[in-house]
């Protein structure tokens, strides 16, 4: 039987540089120790095993409601942000029985009733755009997806209530959003409330005032039933369990903070990343804009969702930068073998996404941005894995998807960018996620003349 290794060094320097740099301690550990390694970092499992072999990864996702459990109490970091009751860290029945719950409005035709709007909300964001003016592209890519997930998941429109929360939450993200304040999720005994001016205690604070504004809608929703509503909120509220009982005012609060945390800032990191690319490398943009330029005009968001170019720069924006670096920990219950090695019972494992997108038999040339590898070749769900897999895969995995190539789609057809840096952006750590660091700068060079009706995306019916 083999042994698993990895580095000595402390829970603490590891900790610290798996915070401060995760590409660099996860390339560093995958050259000394292979594609199967042993960590001291993590929040309660001071011995997380990482591996980025996709059989070991088919393995443990395969089996994470048999040997292994996908079990919520090991992603406690998240709790501060979404709450005891979030889908995130139920496990068990309650957690299958919330994720029938929430997966329905995700799917099918339902979802694809967002396209309209995310047309719509790209070119509101994009027509503030100056020529000549510097912008992030990350910051608009955030407008655009937090519009999409107060509209379409709570079902909140233009108003008071809705510039609030938009400001609020913009303002929670940003307490968490650099390697060092997401030191304040990873450390929880930086968690200390020293009055508002304190970092924890102005997390608090906010997530206070998100709490109350949420607990007005829904109260607002549960004093005024409006059967015809088809958002999100709407239907949690409707739906009941076994015993007959609706979700409470809190577990309604919590999966709300949950899909807004989990569903906005991993998307418009990846939105950005793809007009990154799309910006930087003429090759791609001219194919992108050629597979545009067959368009009919008043193309549905379904035609332009299943252009294979445009899919296939998606894909491979998220293969190369994958948003989320790991997936969510899945722990043996019995003794498990590995690829030739033993794990006991109560291993904590996780898949690493990032280093499974990296490995070069996978990939030729990985450090190179080719969407045509995703036109030339089928990978295998646990060759590319940017939603993870199993029983905690991605709810938001079919809007995510959707919201980036209409997104993109939308920008590239009225909007002329160019990318405003001179040296390649760094990945680095936002929250729990991996975002280029400086937020991507672009300029507006012109709009496009495209004759306004052929740039209008028509609403699925
Ligand atoms: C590009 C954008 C996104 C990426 C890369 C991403 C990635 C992931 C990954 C890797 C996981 C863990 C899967 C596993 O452990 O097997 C996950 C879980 C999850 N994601 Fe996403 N996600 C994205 C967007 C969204 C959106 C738009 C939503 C909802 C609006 C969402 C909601 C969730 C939820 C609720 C979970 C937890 C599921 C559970 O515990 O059962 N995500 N996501």
């Amino acid at each position: 039987m083999k042994q698993i290794n990895g580095p000595k060094t402390s829970h603490l320097i590891q900790e610290f540089q798996w915070i401060a740099d995760p590409v660099d301690y996860m390339n560093t550990c995958a050259r000394k120790y292979g594609d199967i390694f042993g960590t001291r970092i993590g929040a309660g499992c001071r011995n997380l095993i990482f591996t980025s072999h996709p059989e070991a990864i088919q393995y443990i996702l395969t089996h994470d409601t048999k040997e292994l459990t996908a079990p919520g109490s090991v992603n406690g970091i998240l709790k501060p942000l979404v709450g005891d009751k979030s889908v995130i860290l139920l496990e068990d029945k309650a957690h299958r029985r919330q994720r029938k719950l929430l997966m329905p409005p995700f799917h099918g035709e339902r979802m694809f009733n967002y396209g309209q709007l995310i047309c719509d909300l790209t070119r509101k964001v994009g027509d503030r755009w100056e020529v000549g003016k510097p912008f992030r592209a990350r910051d608009s890519m955030q407008e655009i997806s937090l519009a999409v997930i107060l509209q379409a998941v709570f079902g909140v429109y233009e108003g008071t209530r809705y510039d609030r929360l938009k400001e609020l939450t913009g303002n929670l993200s940003k307490v968490v959003d650099s390697p060092l304040s997401a030191s304040l999720l990873f450390f929880p005994f930086l968690q200390q409330d020293l009055g508002a001016w304190s970092p924890w205690g102005r997390f608090r604070r906010l997530r206070q005032e998100i709490d109350e504004l949420l607990f007005e809608e829904i109260e607002e929703r549960r004093q005024h039933p409006d059967e015809t509503r088809t958002d999100i909120l709407s239907l949690m509220m409707a739906a009941r369990d076994e015993d007959g009982q609706p979700m409470t005012n809190e577990e309604l609060r919590d999966e709300l903070l949950t899909l807004l945390f989990a569903g906005h800032e991993t998307t418009a990191t990846a939105m950005a990343w793809s007009l990154y690319w799309v910006n930087r490398l003429p090759e791609v943009r001219d194919r992108l804009l050629s597979e545009l330029a067959t368009l009919p005009p008043n193309a549905d968001p379904m035609t332009i969702y299943r252009l294979p170019y445009l899919s296939a720069i998606c894909q491979e924006s998220l293969r190369i930068y994958p948003v989320a670096m790991i997936t969510f920990p899945r722990v043996t219950t019995q003794p498990v073998e590995l690829m030739g090695y033993h794990l006991e019972p109560g291993t904590t494992v996780v898949g690493c996404i990032y280093l499974l997108h990296r490995n070069p038999s996978i990939y030729p040339e990985p450090e190179q941005f080719k969407p045509e590898r995703f036109l030339e070749r089928k990978y295998s769900p646990y060759e590319y894995l940017p939603f993870g897999s199993g029983s905690r895969q991605c709810i938001g995995m079919a809007l995510a998807q959707y919201e980036m190539k209409l997104t993109l789609a939308t920008v590239m057809l009225n909007y002329e960018l160019a990318w405003a840096d001179s040296k390649p952006p760094k990945a680095s750590r936002r929250g729990v996620t991996l975002a280029a660091r400086g937020g991507i700068p672009m300029v507006l060079k012109g709009r496009r003349s495209r004759p306004e009706k052929s740039v209008e995306v028509a609403a699925v019916s």
